[in-house]
C-alpha cells in the first residue's frame, strides 16, 4: 500500500486502540477516532496528524455525520466494554454497547460502501478450553456476557460478508500488555483488572496489595498461566490486517499471543526484577470461570498476515509498562 489512508479508529483513545494510532502515524496515514471518552483518554490520542471526534456508537446519526464527512478506507473497531466481572453484573449493559454498538457501526458502514472491518475479538470467546497452544478452530463457549458479545459480533460479522462484501478481520488477542517503548502511552484503564498494571501499582505503592486467585490449579507452579502480547505488537497485527484485507472478500479470524504461557507468579517475579521492587501479594480464592491456562496458537496469523511479535519477552513487555507507569500523566487511579 503505497497511498494515505483514511482509518476510522473506533475506540481509539483507549489502549490498544491508541497504540493503533499511534502505528498508523508512523507509518504516515490519517486517523480519524471515533470515541466516547467512557474509559478512553483524549491525551492519548493528542498527536499531529489525529483527529477526535468525540462520539458515542449508540448514536447512529453522530457516526452517519463522520462517515459523511470523511472518506474511509477502513474502520478498525476496538471500542468496547471489557470486564468480564462486570459484564456478569450488566449483560445488558455490555450487550447494549458491545454487539448494538457494533450493529449502529457496521450498518453506517454498509449505507457508506465502507466494507472493510478489523473487529478486537478475545480469547474469553473460547471459554475454558480443552487444549493448548488453541487454534481458531478450537470451539468456541464462552463463560460470560463479555466473550458472548464479541462471539455474537464474530457471527454478525461473517453474515455481513456473505451479505454486503464485507471484508471483515477478527483478531482474538490474548493478555493484551505492555505500553508504547516512547513511555508516552499506555494502560490507563480507571478501574484495573490485569495483572501486569496490578503488580507495577502494588510495587509502586500507588495501588492495593495484588490478590493472587488461586495456587491450586493444575500448573507447574499451583497459578494460572496467561499469553501476554505486547500492545504494539496488537497494533502491528492491525496494521497487517487492513492490509490483508485487499486480498479479498470474506472474514477471517486469527489469534494473537506470543505461544508462551506465563503464571502470576512468574510475572510478578518479572515485575519484581524489572522494577527493584517487592510485590506486596496474598493469596485469594479461585474467581469463578478461569481457566487454567490459556496460550494462543498464533501460526495462523504468522502465516497469512506475516506477523512477527517485536517484543515476546516477558520482561519487556513489563519494563515498557513500568516505564509508563513511571511517567503517567493521566487517568490511571
Ligand atoms: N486489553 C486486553 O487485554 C484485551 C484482550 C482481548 C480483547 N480486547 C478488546 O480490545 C478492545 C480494546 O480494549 P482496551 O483494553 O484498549 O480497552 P479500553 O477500555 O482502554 O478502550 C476501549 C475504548 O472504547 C471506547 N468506547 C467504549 N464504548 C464506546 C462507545 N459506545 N462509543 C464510542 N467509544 C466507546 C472507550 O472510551 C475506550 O477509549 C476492546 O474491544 C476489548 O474487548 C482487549
Amino acid at each position: 500500500m503505497d497511498r494515505r489512508r483514511h482509518v476510522l479508529i473506533c475506540g481509539g483513545a483507549g489502549y490498544i486502540g491508541s497504540h493503533m494510532v499511534r502505528a498508523l502515524v508512523e507509518k504516515g496515514w490519517e486517523p480519524v477516532v471515533f470515541d466516547n471518552l467512557s474509559t478512553g483518554h483524549h491525551e492519548s490520542v493528542q498527536h499531529e496528524g489525529v483527529t477526535l471526534i468525540r462520539g458515542d456508537l449508540m448514536d447512529k446519526q453522530s457516526l452517519r455525520r463522520v462517515f459523511a464527512e470523511y472518506s474511509f478506507d477502513a474502520v478498525a473497531h476496538f471500542a468496547g466494554l471489557i470486564a468480564v466481572g462486570e459484564s456478569v453484573l450488566s449483560p445488558l449493559t455490555y450487550y447494549q454497547n458491545n454487539v448494538a454498538g457494533t450493529l449502529n457501526l457496521v450498518e453506517v458502514m454498509v449505507e457508506s460502501h465502507v466494507l472493510r472491518l478489523v473487529f478486537s475479538s478475545t480469547a474469553a470467546v473460547y471459554g475454558n478450553p480443552g487444549t493448548e497452544p488453541i487454534p481458531e478452530n478450537h470451539p468456541c463457549l464462552p463463560l460470560n456476557p463479555y466473550g458472548h458479545s464479541k462471539l455474537m459480533v464474530e457471527t454478525i460479522l461473517e453474515d455481513c460478508c456473505q451479505a454486503y462484501g464485507l471484508r471483515s478481520v477478527a483478531l482474538r488477542y490474548f493478555n493484551a500488555a505492555g505500553a508504547h517503548p516512547s513511555g508516552e502511552i499506555g494502560e490507563a484503564h480507571a478501574s484495573e483488572t490485569h495483572l501486569i498494571p496490578l503488580c507495577i501499582r502494588a510495587a509502586m505503592g500507588t495501588g492495593p496489595e495484588l490478590k493472587i486467585f488461586g495456587d491450586d490449579y493444575l500448573t507447574p507452579d499451583g497459578t494460572c498461566i496467561r499469553d501476554y502480547v505486547h500492545v504494539c505488537d496488537l497494533a502491528d497485527a492491525h496494521i497487517s490486517a487492513l492490509e490483508f484485507m485487499d486480498q479479498g472478500p470474506g472474514m477471517h479470524v486469527f489469534n494473537l499471543g506470543n505461544g508462551n504461557g506465563f503464571s502470576v507468579k512468574e510475572v510478578l517475579a518479572a515485575v519484581e526484577k524489572v522494577g527493584g521492587k517487592p510485590v506486596p501479594h496474598r493469596m485469594a480464592q479461585r474467581r469463578a470461570g478461569d481457566a487454567a491456562v490459556l496460550v494462543a496458537d498464533s501460526s495462523r496469523a504468522r502465516r497469512e498476515l506475516g506477523w512477527r511479535p517485536r517484543y515476546s519477552d516477558i520482561e519487556t513487555i513489563v519494563r515498557h509498562a513500568w516505564n509508563w507507569h513511571m511517567q503517567q500523566k493521566f487517568g490511571g487511579e
